[in-house]
């Protein structure tokens, strides 16, 4: 297996596994990005997609383990470049549907995206839908950081894809990986969570609603996943976490 894919989850049927693909060709490439696939059977679900530079790697990597054909969704947390560049490409060499906040459709255009038709737009609360024998719940994350954004719950792996919530800013070498000591990763978590992301109310509201689901990863589109008790962990730092406009002095 190559060194930029990592199975958070096999069990024959059902698999999810992580890429870290990224733009080699930026000087500036310090930050790891994380792309998704859920495979179960035949059908395949793929999570922010990221830049067109990382396009053909990733096509490949998915292609190992589900015909692209057979990708039926394409979700897109929210909209910035390295979750929803890619959109034109995925759309010209699949058949899925993408699936994203409805706040965020009118922008794709600027991607050189037009197929509307194409789009499932999620209402502010989410959406839960069935795959397979289980489901895939849409979980608002809205204002963390995007106002409209979702994490993606995947029920049979118990994977909590959370987009940029638990994102560690690390070098892209250092992709891949899990969180062994969720104290001495704060560091890693805390500037990038205090700036971008809008307060802590949302923080405690968007916890309130995953502690309802049985999560066993977080799986960020940044940096390292949190396993087991470091979902806790992570929980409980988020939760009480003053960011955006808690710190409104810093920023006027
Ligand atoms: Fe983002
Ligand atoms: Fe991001």
């Amino acid at each position: 297996m190559d060194e930029n894919e990592r199975v958070l989850y096999d069990d024959g049927l059902h698999k999810c596994v992580m890429f870290s693909f990224d733009d080699e060709e930026q000087e500036d490439s310090f930050l790891s990005v994380n792309q998704f696939l859920i495979v179960q059977n035949e059908s395949a679900v793929l999570i922010d997609p990221g830049s067109e530079a990382i396009f053909d790697e990733l096509y490949d990597a998915v292609s190992r383990y589900v015909s692209p054909k057979n990708i039926k969704f394409i979700f897109l947390s929210h909209q910035d470049p390295d979750v929803s560049a890619s959109i034109t490409q995925w759309a010209l060499t699949t058949k899925a549907k993408f699936v994203m906040s409805s706040l965020w459709i009118r922008f794709m255009s600027h991607y050189g995206f037009t197929e509307l038709s194409r789009i499932m737009a999620l209402p502010d609360r989410g959406a839960k839908i069935k795959f397979g024998q289980e489901f895939l719940e849409f979980v608002p994350a809205h204002l963390l950081h995007s106002p409209g954004n979702f994490s993606l719950y995947d029920s049979k792996s118990k994977v909590l894809f959370s987009g940029d919530i638990g994102a560690a800013i690390v070098k892209s070498k250092e992709s891949g990986k899990k969180v062994s000591n969720f104290k001495e990763h704060i560091e890693y978590l805390e500037g990038f969570h205090k700036r971008y992301m809008a307060s802590y109310k949302l923080c405690r509201a968007w916890v309130k609603r995953v502690t309802q689901l049985d999560v066993k990863i977080i799986a960020p589109q940044h940096g390292f996943i949190f396993e087991n008790e470091d979902v806790n962990a992570f929980l409980n730092w988020f939760e009480s976490l003053a960011c955006g406009s808690d710190l409104l002095e810093e920023l006027y």
